[in-house]
């Protein structure tokens, strides 16, 4: 079934996010979609698909999207007003993506940095924030957001089996992907709101509340080499300082290439 806009507004109490309501069948990526919104002149909107043929993840991973199985959306809102923006709305979304799985499915995931959602240990849901430009030096934020609802364990493919849940296989049953889409859109626009009138401490904040990246002993995989540590703090701007056997500190930025970071 695919989804149902009208099921969407019935749950939706936002005031700007989720106005400008895009849904598609198919889109390659509706990050890529979001990118070209703004192009058009759109300065907020959502853009949500029940497939994506070229999906994309954090690292220029694909980012697996069949019909029917998730929530694949891309949000579109302004820049805030500091350089750090990139960086604070992966803090909103992730935070809210977590919010919104507890209010709807009273499910308790973790954040693993820099901001994937996880239960037992298995990625639930996934966020790539992007900055977009213009010409006019005005910036916007497309925050792509891909939560697994509605697989089961043999819907993924092998390679994600082990690595990957779904909302269905950890709960036990099915949810209207409509509800979830609401209940994010309301708690991200809250977070946002938040962020905009008191600032981003408070956002940061919670986010860290539900990272359970400090204190991990981690394997940092880049192009040719790897580096394992001890997950030490995290810094607002986005940082992570580990620190190695050598006792040195190791940082690294959301916007390192990076192949693979893991808890071991
Ligand atoms: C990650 O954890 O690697 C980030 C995954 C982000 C996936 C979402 S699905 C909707 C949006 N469109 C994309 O192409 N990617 C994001």
């Amino acid at each position: 079934m695919i989804l149902n806009e009208d099921y969407i507004h019935e749950d939706l109490k936002t005031s700007i996010i989720g106005k400008n309501l895009i849904l598609l069948d198919s889109v390659n990526s509706t990050n890529n979609y979001a990118r070209a919104l703004i192009q058009q002149g759109f300065s907020e909107g959502v853009v949500i698909a029940d497939s994506q043929t070229k999906g994309r993840g954090r690292f220029g991973k694909n980012w697996y999207s069949p019909p029917e199985m998730g929530v694949w959306m891309s949000v579109i809102l302004p820049s805030m007003k500091n350089d750090n923006s990139f960086v604070n709305m992966s803090y909103i979304s992730t935070l809210s993506v977590v919010e919104a799985l507890n209010d709807t499915a009273k499910l308790k995931t973790e954040i693993k940095w820099p901001n994937d959602v996880l239960i037992k240990q298995r990625k639930i849901a996934g966020i790539l924030s992007e900055v977009v430009k213009l010409n006019n030096e005005k910036s916007f934020v497309v925050s792509g957001i891909g939560v697994n609802i509605n697989y089961e364990y043999e819907k993924f493919p092998p390679e994600l089996r082990e690595i990957a849940t779904s909302l269905s296989i950890v709960t036990g049953s099915k949810f209207p992907r409509e509800m979830i889409i609401a209940s994010i859109l309301n708690i991200l626009e809250k977070n946002y709101s938040a962020a905009l009138e008191h600032g981003t401490d408070y956002i940061f904040t919670e986010w860290m509340k539900r990272c359970t990246t400090i204190g991990r002993r981690i394997r940092v995989v880049q192009s040719e080499k790897y580096f394992e540590g001890t997950a030490e703090s995290i810094k607002p701007d986005g940082r992570l300082l580990i620190r190695n056997s050598r006792n040195d500190i190791i940082e690294i930025t959301p916007s390192d290439i990076i192949k693979v970071i893991e808890y071991i």
